[in-house]
């Protein structure tokens, strides 16, 4: 395992870099955000390529408002009007996405400074206390997040304990190019998700609570569709979020390990397979990416240059009781799980 100083932050913190190794799989992590700042993995000619996005400094971090391969919390996703009820009680997050709270708020944990707990050649073990009333938030909670580099796969693992009722949704922001980070847009990158069903939303991205069955919609993504060919269709969903930016339910039992979404590259034959325990996947096709800085190696970033693919809760679950429950009680363990599986193919 390699450990280098990435950068500092305007107070003079360290930002601490990680590189973790395994057969031919690399990538570097940062202590700001637990980034997931490279992720190289070789194509089909045995090339080593860098497929998600990321930046050279912390100033270029901080210019910019997508989330780019940050952890995410204490609620990946959005929390309409930034409320909600727990217990007879309601509470005000912080709004940071218009009338709403996306992504843990102003400071959510992909902004904090994560504790390394263990790392290893292929592994390291992050920490992060986010207190009581953290952006909102109730309770004192307790997270650690593991990333495990594996021969052919990426394993991030979430653990989090509260001292009191709270909600919790961790997930990881990466965005994917598998033609490589700085190879143009991801539009050609075709992607498959393992989901009938899909959670609609409104103007402003809020879930309106309904569970809609994606037959017969650009949202099938059963089979293997390329971005560029369906993001722009004539569909309502497509057009209220300029493109994909939805949760799609993931077919299976929810806590168990199972297929959830994979994309692939014809120009690199890079195929990703990803599985999860947690019910929903957003599947973001990077359609706010603009005015970004300059990427990794002077990269340029733009509408679409990554996809993510975000496992979690569904968004805005704790104002929706038919979706599957984000509350975690005191005392009782968050865990969820996801892997993200690399091969190549012709
Ligand atoms: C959301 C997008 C948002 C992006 C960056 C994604 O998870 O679904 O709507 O623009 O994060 O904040």
């Amino acid at each position: 395992m390699d450990k280098t100083v990435f950068d500092y932050l305007p107070d003079g913190t360290a930002v601490e870099q990680y590189t973790l190794k395994n057969g031919y799989l690399s990538c570097e992590i940062l202590t700001y955000g637990g980034i997931l700042k490279s992720l190289a993995v070789p194509d089909i000619n045995g090339n080593m390529t860098d497929i998600v996005l990321g930046f050279d400094s912390i100033e270029t971090y901080s210019k910019q408002d997508g989330y780019i391969g940050a952890l995410i919390g204490r609620y990946a996703n959005r929390i309409g009007a930034g409320r909600f009820e727990l217990n007879g009680k309601i509470y005000e997050l912080y709004n940071n996405d218009g009338n709403n709270h996306l992504h843990g708020g102003a400071a959510g944990f992909d902004k904090q400074i994560w504790q390394v707990e263990k790392a290893t050649d292929n592994m390291l073990v992050l920490t992060l206390f986010s207190p009581d009333g953290q952006e909102g938030y109730p309770a004192n909670l307790s997270v650690r997040v593991t990333y495990t580099l594996g021969t052919d796969a990426l394993t991030i693992d979430y653990y989090a304990k509260s001292d009191a009722d709270t909600i919790c949704n961790l997930t990881n922001h990466a965005y994917f190019n598998l033609s490589g980070h700085d190879n143009g847009t991801a539009e050609d990158n075709f992607i498959q998700i393992n989901a009938d069903f899909y959670t609609p939303t409104d103007k402003e991205s809020i879930t309106t609570g309904e569970i809609a069955a994606v037959d017969n919609t650009p949202m099938d993504l059963r089979k293997p569709l390329r971005i560029g060919d369906y993001a722009d269709k004539d569909f309502l969903q497509l057009k209220l979020a300029g493109g994909y930016d939805h949760n799609w339910c993931i077919n299976g039992e929810n806590g168990t390990l199972r297929f959830a979404a994979s994309a692939k590259s014809e120009d690199t034959g890079i195929v990703m397979k990803t599985y999860t325990t947690q019910p929903g996947i957003q599947f973001y096709s990077g359609n706010y990416i603009q005015d970004f800085p300059k990427g990794k190696g002077g990269a340029e970033y733009k509408k679409r240059s990554g996809f993510c693919f975000e496992t979690q809760c569904y968004p805005d679950s704790p104002n929706h009781s038919n979706f599957p429950s984000a509350v975690l009680k005191a005392g009782e363990v968050y865990s969820h799980s996801t892997v993200y599986e690399f091969c190549v193919e012709k």
